[in-house]
């Protein structure tokens, strides 16, 4: 098995990023060295298909740290950081991902993964799981459990589950509230301003941002677009959700109306077609659109190029489209996830948490007993070992409840 990687001369600079990112990512450093002589993965060859970024390679470290063989390949085209993959190729571990690589050649690296007969998939997005199930099922049927990084990916996976296609139990780990209510928040909250901002340059302040979907994902950036002085607009299918937008202070209307007022429009649905050709065509002159849900389907970018008369690349990461009407419209990072493809992605503080969800899942997945093949959420005790692991780390102590407030708790007498 060999590493498939842009340029071995990168590594030194890979190096530097790794040990930037593990200086803030202590629960993943405690993870290893509370584990590493006992080397609960001994055995274990784990497939993982993740963004190739250095908290990624962080990870990947601690699981060979912990006695596993790993393999990594990406899991979008464009977030691999070449200099992190060549320092962990060089370090043994079997890398395939080069930045900017072709959808031929992203499916082949999670074909070559999957060929391989890993004991346990890591995967952010399901693509290497549904290979696994389609392409390798009787490597699949010997897998002992997988683990799943983000919402679009449980999604997928629950359907599996509910079709009855699923061959070997995964945990949810976005569904940890250590994972989502942090990484998916503040994570995507500052990393995809980030991408915005390195792509264009541009001031928020008085802007008007349309933020589509008011999850995890969307509350964050919204927080985030705020903060920076934006008027921001939501756009929401379900009503709870807009009602909690609305409530937070923001304007809520249809994608129809919104794009006739957006500066800047950002997608985190997790959903197909959310802005369209017909959306498009009502926008301003010069409107910026990006995304952060996990699939670059989010944009219509097809119909885009099909009516552009013209297309040029303005600056790194931004694409100026020329419509027949003379309108521009401008879409960073080819619709695909912006804080991936323009910025670093998520910071590695938080990158911390959802990775020791990772790292104490797989252990369970190698050394507890077989699970059931279902999805499964993350076990509360590891959820909460991450929280206490985290609040330690930032030297913040909390209560404890005494014994006679945990049975006022628990009873209804008084
Ligand atoms: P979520 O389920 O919490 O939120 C999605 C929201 O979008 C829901 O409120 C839903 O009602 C709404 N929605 C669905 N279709 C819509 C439409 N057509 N118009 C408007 N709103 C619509 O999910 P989440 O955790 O916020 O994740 C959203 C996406 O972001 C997923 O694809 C997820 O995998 C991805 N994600 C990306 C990153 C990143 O680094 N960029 C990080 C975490 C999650
Ligand atoms: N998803 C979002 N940000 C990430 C990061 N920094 N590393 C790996 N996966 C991510």
């Amino acid at each position: 098995m060999e590493s498939w990687i842009k340029n071995p001369e990168l590594a030194p600079q890979g190096r530097l990023q790794l040990e930037w990112a593990e200086r803030n990512m202590p629960v993943l450093v405690r993870i290893r060295e509370k584990y590493r002589d006992k080397k609960p993965l001994e055995g274990a060859l784990i497939a993982a298909c993740l963004h190739v970024t250095k908290e990624t390679g962080v990870l990947v470290r601690v699981l060979r740290d912990l006695g596993a063989k790993v393999m990594l390949a990406a899991s979008n085209p464009l977030s691999t950081q070449d200099d992190v993959a060549a320092a962990l190729a060089e370090e043994g571990i079997i890398v395939r991902a080069i930045r900017g690589e072709t959808p031929q050649q992203y499916f082949d690296a999670l074909r070559y993964l999957a060929s391989a007969g890993p004991d346990i998939v890591i995967d952010d997005g399901a693509d290497l799981h549904v290979i696994m199930h389609t392409e390798y099922s009787a490597n699949a049927r010997r897998v002992r459990g997988g683990t799943e990084e983000t919402t679009t990916g449980v999604i997928r996976l629950r359907a599996m589950e509910r079709d009855g296609t699923l061959l070997y139990p995964v945990i949810a780990v976005n569904n940890a509230l250590t994972k989502h209510m942090f990484d998916n928040r503040y994570g995507t909250g500052q990393s995809t301003i980030d991408g915005i901002l390195r792509a264009t340059n541009i001031l928020l302040a008085g802007k008007t941002v349309v933020v589509a979907g008011y999850g995890w994902v969307g509350k964050g950036i919204a927080a985030r677009a705020r903060g920076m002085g934006a008027r921001v607009v939501i756009t929401e299918v379900d009503p709870v959700k807009a009602l909690e937008a609305v409530m937070d202070g923001y304007e809520v209307m249809t994608m129809n109306k919104a794009s006739e007022i957006g500066d800047i429009f950002i997608t985190a649905t997790g959903n197909k077609d959310v802005i369209t050709l017909r959306h498009i065509e009502k926008m301003k002159s010069g409107a910026i659109l990006a995304n952060a849900g996990h699939f670059n389907v989010e944009v219509s970018v097809e119909q885009l190029e099909r009516v552009a008369v013209s297309k040029r690349e303005i600056r790194r990461n931004a694409v100026e489209y020329r419509l027949p009407s003379g309108k521009t419209i401008i879409l960073l990072a080819e619709g695909r996830l912006v804080n991936l493809v323009a910025a670093e992605g998520h910071p590695s503080e938080v990158m911390d948490m959802s990775f020791a969800n990772q790292a104490l899942a797989v252990i369970r997945i190698w050394g507890g007993p077989r699970l059931p093949v279902k999805v499964h959420d993350v076990p509360r005790e590891i959820d909460e070992a991450v929280a206490m692991e985290k609040l330690r780390s930032m030297g913040i102590e909390i209560d404890v409840l005494t014994e006679e407030q945990r049975k006022y708790l628990e009873s209804w007498r008084g």
